[in-house]
């Protein structure tokens, strides 16, 4: 059986969003190390990972948006600066991603959003999902991050990776799809992780979801989970699974494979 799965390492996971450009390289390499076991585990039992993997933007690409007031595109005082800064900060951010997971012994590939994504209006319109398909029916893995894309209205606009997901997951329909972030999971009030999130508690754990607490132009927490909540109402993806890792690195692992209770599951 081939499982087909999207993966973010989340810019709050992968970085300190507080801190321009701080990378934490070591829980990318971790990270990397845990996908590489899934891939493993799985073929151990004759079954197959087709993963896409994405990284968020963290205090790269969302602290370059902001300093160029970059959110609705071309900008009356800055120009097309925000496109520059962003585009370069990510760029930078993905080789480092790179570098990092061959440390962890995954090789995956950029395919850069950029080059291959539309908006119109600040609205992801389509992603040419040729070369991505092409690495998976070779059993390699695309990598995919935040970006500035072209938009026909504003020039460029900024696609989160959740935005890019929902093209891909149109494309691919996976089944399930990852999040790895910088809190154990969905949090309640109280602090405490909300174990599952559905359509008969979706309401009340509405009120819990906030923005990011860093510097962020893409919505944090309550954005990522209504983007995977759409996801899974229209059949572009079975489940969602956001969590973090940091004693127990094998819950990546478990949850890249479809097991494990870690974290928040999303489902319809
Ligand atoms: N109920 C909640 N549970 C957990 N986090 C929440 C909640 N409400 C708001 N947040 C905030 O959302 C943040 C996660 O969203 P954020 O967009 O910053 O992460 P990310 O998507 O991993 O980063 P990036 O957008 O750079 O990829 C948390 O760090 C927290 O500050
Ligand atoms: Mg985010």
């Amino acid at each position: 059986m081939v499982s087909k799965v999207f993966i973010k390492l989340g810019g709050s996971f992968i970085t300190d969003k507080a801190v321009p450009e701080t990378l934490n390289g070591e829980r990318i390499t971790a990270a990397a190390r845990m996908i590489r076991a899934a891939i493993e585990a799985a073929a151990a039992q004759g079954d197959a990972l087709s993963i896409i993997l994405g990284h968020g933007a963290g205090s790269f690409g969302h602290i370059a948006a902001l300093k160029f007031s970059a959110v609705q595109g071309v900008h009356p005082e800055f120009g097309w600066q925000g496109l520059y800064a962003i585009r370069e900060a990510m760029t930078r951010m993905n080789l480092l991603v790179l570098q990092r997971c061959k440390e962890g012994g995954l090789y995956p590939v950029t395919v850069s959003p950029f080059a291959v994504t539309q908006a119109k209006g600040g609205k992801v319109l389509r992603l040419d999902a040729e070369n991505i398909q092409q690495l998976l029916l070779s059993e390699q893995i695309p990598l995919v991050h935040g970006d500035a894309v072209p938009d026909t209205e504003r020039g460029f606009t900024i696609a989160s990776t959740e935005a890019l997901l929902a093209a891909l997951g149109d494309r691919f329909r996976f089944d399930r799809v990852v999040m790895v972030s910088d809190t154990p999971g969905v949090l309640d009030q109280n602090g405490r992780t909300i174990p599952l999130i559905d359509r008969r508690n979706l309401d009340q754990m509405a009120a819990c979801l906030g923005a990011s607490g860093a510097p962020d132009v893409t919505g944090g927490m309550r954005k990522k989970v209504e983007n995977l909540l759409a996801l899974i109402r229209r059949g572009a993806a079975n489940e969602a699974r956001i969590l973090t890792f940091s004693d127990r690195p094998e819950d990546l692992r478990d949850a890249v494979l479809g097991a494990g209770e870690a974290g928040t599951l999303l489902r319809l």
